[in-house]
């Protein structure tokens, strides 16, 4: 996943498009890589559909939505929020502009036995609408949010992640080699819990894909558990890294 580095810094959230169009090779560029996408519980199957965005509830202007369904299981939001991060950070190299958009709706809730889990437009936008490097990130510092960090360079990669509303809900403890990455709740209103209860499982799968991004651009090896997708508690244990000796 190194090779998606340089994107990191170029990514953000586009929510203006251009009229102009993806062209035919584009459109099959940007399909096909979504079945290169690596996940993070290979045992769960995903599946993609692309449709106009104007057939959709989302308020932007772009031509297009993705609309991904998933079998429900162990971490299926969080693998979500991984395999999609990846195609993000693709498009964003392809000069195209993306945006999750957790307020997506669809008619239909489950297609089989697979469930609608999130959409994201996509479509032509102006060169503009990115980033030119890693300033203009409105984001938390390292030690905000990673304790007993190592390596500097690996927190201030993953700290640049997109996430709802921009809240930010990883936290990390690190004792030598050794972290554990945590969701962390919010004091949200009870309205909105139930949709960040959901969306920050995206979040966590997306601050993974940074994350592994950084350790393999950084030329770490480790190995990852993944621990519990409860709901209990303020402080949810999501995986434990262990790095091997550069
Ligand atoms: C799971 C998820 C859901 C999101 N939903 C929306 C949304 O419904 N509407 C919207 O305008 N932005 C949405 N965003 C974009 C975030 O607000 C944005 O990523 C965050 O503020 C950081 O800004 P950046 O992506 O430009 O770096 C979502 C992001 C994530 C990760």
């Amino acid at each position: 996943m190194k090779e998606l580095l340089q994107n990191i810094y170029k990514r953000k959230s586009v929510r203006h498009y251009l009229d102009e169009k993806l062209s035919q090779e584009e459109y099959a560029d940007v399909e096909a890589y979504l079945h290169k996408l690596k996940p993070l519980t290979p045992e769960i199957h995903v599946e993609f559909q692309i449709v106009p965005c104007s057939e959709t509830n989302c308020k932007f202007n772009a031509e297009y939505c993705l609309l991904v369904y998933s079998e429900e299981g162990n971490f299926w939001l969080t693998n979500v929020g991984y395999m999609l991060e990846q195609w993000d950070l693709y498009l964003a190299s392809k000069g195209i502009g993306v945006c999750w958009y957790g307020m997506g709706k669809v008619e239909e809730e489950r297609q089989c036995d697979l469930v609608y889990a999130i959409m994201l437009s996509f479509g032509k936008c102006s060169p503009e609408s990115f980033r030119n490097g890693d300033y203009d990130f409105n984001r938390k510092s390292v030690n905000d949010f990673w304790t007993g960090i190592t390596d500097i360079r690996i927190g201030e990669i993953a700290r640049l992640a997109p996430s709802a509303v921009n809240s930010q809900p990883w936290r990390v403890e690190q004792v030598d080699n050794k972290f554990n990455v945590y969701r962390q709740k919010g004091n949200v209103p009870l309205l909105s819990a139930q949709l960040f209860k959901r969306w920050n499982k995206v979040d966590m799968g997306i601050f993974m894909c940074f994350l592994d991004v950084a350790l393999e651009s950084e030329g770490y090896t480790f190995s990852r558990t993944l621990g519990t997708e409860s709901d209990e508690g303020k402080r949810v244990l999501v995986a434990t890294y262990t790095l091997e000796t550069k």
